[in-house]
């Protein structure tokens, strides 16, 4: 079979394929330059909504409403628009073998292409309660979302389970915006997690004791400090009962999997340098490997304002490192250079009617601002200080502005004499900076 050439080929159709695609647009592409092959079926979407609006009951949001790039104001990258810029997008197409001395690529179908420069933005996969030798865990009713025909099945199980009850296993991202979904979609949620508070990867345990106190008041079960050991199946092979390792045993039909994610290096995996989990890359992107680079969830990265190397599972980080890396291409062919990738990290979750966002890094002593934990009204946050420089900075609720005067604290790290003064200040500290 002949091989097909590319100038640019990306492997992987999520956020970070979708803004890469745009980048590549807005740089100058000629027809037939460039192909991405995604293994999903739909073309890039901004997978947060996933497991937010995808999942409501009245007004739930569908494809193609939030193709990328939506999710940053952006105009919506629908199948036309691929083929309207001459870029090829081979959907349900993963890349199966890759050949990098050579720089081929062969899909599933057998098909062989080769690349002037590759791009690789394959993401994550979620860890599966098999992978934690979870007896029983090949259970029918149980539920782990990645990806859009997976939030398909999963709106179907709570269509046939409304008015019932649900177990969440994991106390993170996934677990806390679908418990949240649930909930919304009445049924009534049990959540284990092994941790002694949600999200502790973030979350203080004074910020933790407040979504806790509002989850319950929504009448979600909180079971912290224990895991799931097994489960029981009836004759038809579908989930019917959740043993804990605490000797508690939850009846459920629908049990919903968040327990993390893990980077899908799939065909890439050994042959190139890795780190941390993830295919090490420098400032612009570039791999160990000159004509290859690597995006989004996959890729350790050098973290410039803080001095170490890290790999980010959040879209910002996908949105911005394709664009980065693109113009890092771009700029190389014609001799150029771009600026060291500057990233200011940035994670944001929203459930009920609540929504956070969190710059910066959280290290150092936390200072907590505002209402105390489980009150309602006002606004509250956090400051992380080390050195006495403030690190990080959170906030419940805050309006466009008001989370922008909070990165600007966390890109600047401003020096704190006392952190009183941060406790006494509030948000107001953030806007005087
Ligand atoms: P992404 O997973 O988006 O895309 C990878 C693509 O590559 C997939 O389409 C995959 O099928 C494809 N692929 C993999 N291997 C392949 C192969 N060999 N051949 C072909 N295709 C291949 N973040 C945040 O900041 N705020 C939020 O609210 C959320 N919410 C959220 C909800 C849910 C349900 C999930 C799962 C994740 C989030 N995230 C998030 C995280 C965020 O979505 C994530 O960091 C980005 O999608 C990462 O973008 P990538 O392009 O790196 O991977
Ligand atoms: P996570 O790392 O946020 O949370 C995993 C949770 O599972 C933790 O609470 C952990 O203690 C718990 N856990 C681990 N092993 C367990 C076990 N055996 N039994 C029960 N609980 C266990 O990961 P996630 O929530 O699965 O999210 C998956 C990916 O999706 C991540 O990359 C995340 O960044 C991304 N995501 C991000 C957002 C957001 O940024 N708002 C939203 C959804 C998903």
């Amino acid at each position: 079979m002949a091989t097909i050439d590319r100038k640019y080929i990306v492997v992987g159709g999520g956020v970070a394929g979708g803004y890469a695609a745009r980048e590549f647009v807005k740089l100058g592409l000629q027809p037939g330059e460039l192909t991405i092959f995604s293994k999903e079926a739909a073309a890039p979407y901004e997978r947060p909504a996933l497991s937010k609006a995808y999942m409501f009951p009245e007004a739930a949001a569908r494809l193609p409403g939030f193709h990328v790039c939506v999710g940053s104001g952006g105009e919506r990258q629908l199948p036309d628009w691929y083929a309207e810029k001459g870029i090829e997008l081979k959907l349900e197409s993963e890349i199966v073998k890759a050949d990098l001395e050579n720089k081929t690529l062969t899909t599933d179908k057998g098909d062989v292409y080769s690349y002037g420069t590759l791009v690789i933005a394959t993401g994550s996969t979620f860890l599966n309660l098999a992978d934690f030798k979870t007896a029983g865990a090949d259970a029918k009713g149980i539920y782990y979302l990645r990806e859009v025909h997976e939030a398909d099945k999963l709106v179907d199980a709570i269509k046939a389970n409304k008015g019932g009850e649900a177990v969440v296993v994991g106390g993170g991202y996934i677990g806390l915006e679908l418990a949240a979904c649930l909930t919304i979609n009445k049924i009534k949620v049990t959540m284990v997690f092994p941790d002694p508070c949600f999200m502790p990867r973030l979350f203080t345990p004074e910020l933790a004791s407040f979504y806790e106190g509002y989850y319950e008041n929504k009448g979600v079960n909180i079971i912290k400090g224990t895991s799931v050991t097994a489960f029981e199946k009836d004759d038809n092979g579908h989930v019917s009962k959740v043993i804990l390792k605490d000797g508690r045993t939850l009846d459920s039909t629908l049990v919903v999997v968040g327990v993390g994610a893990k980077p899908l290096l799939g065909p890439f995996k050994g042959l190139l340098e890795e780190e941390k989990g993830g295919i090490k890359v420098d400032a612009s992107f570039k791999t160990s490997d000159p004509n290859v680079y690597a995006v989004g969830d996959i890729a350790t990265f050098p973290m410039k304002m803080y001095g170490d190397t890290r790999r980010v599972e959040h879209v910002d980080h996908a949105r911005k490192s394709a664009m980065q890396a693109v113009q890092a291409i771009k700029a190389a062919e014609k001799g150029e250079v771009v600026d060291e990738y500057d990233y200011l990290p940035f994670f944001y979750s929203r459930s009920f009617d609540l929504s956070w966002q969190f710059y910066g890094d959280n290290v150092g002593e936390t200072v907590h601002w505002g209402r105390e934990a489980g009150t309602p009204d006002s606004k509250f946050g956090a400051y992380w200080v080390k050195d006495n420089r403030v690190m990080g900075a959170f906030l419940e609720g805050g309006s466009p502005d008001e989370n922008k005067l909070i990165a600007k604290v966390a890109r600047e790290q401003p020096s704190v004499n006392s952190t009183q003064d941060l406790v006494s200040a509030g948000l107001g500290f953030a806007s005087k900076v």
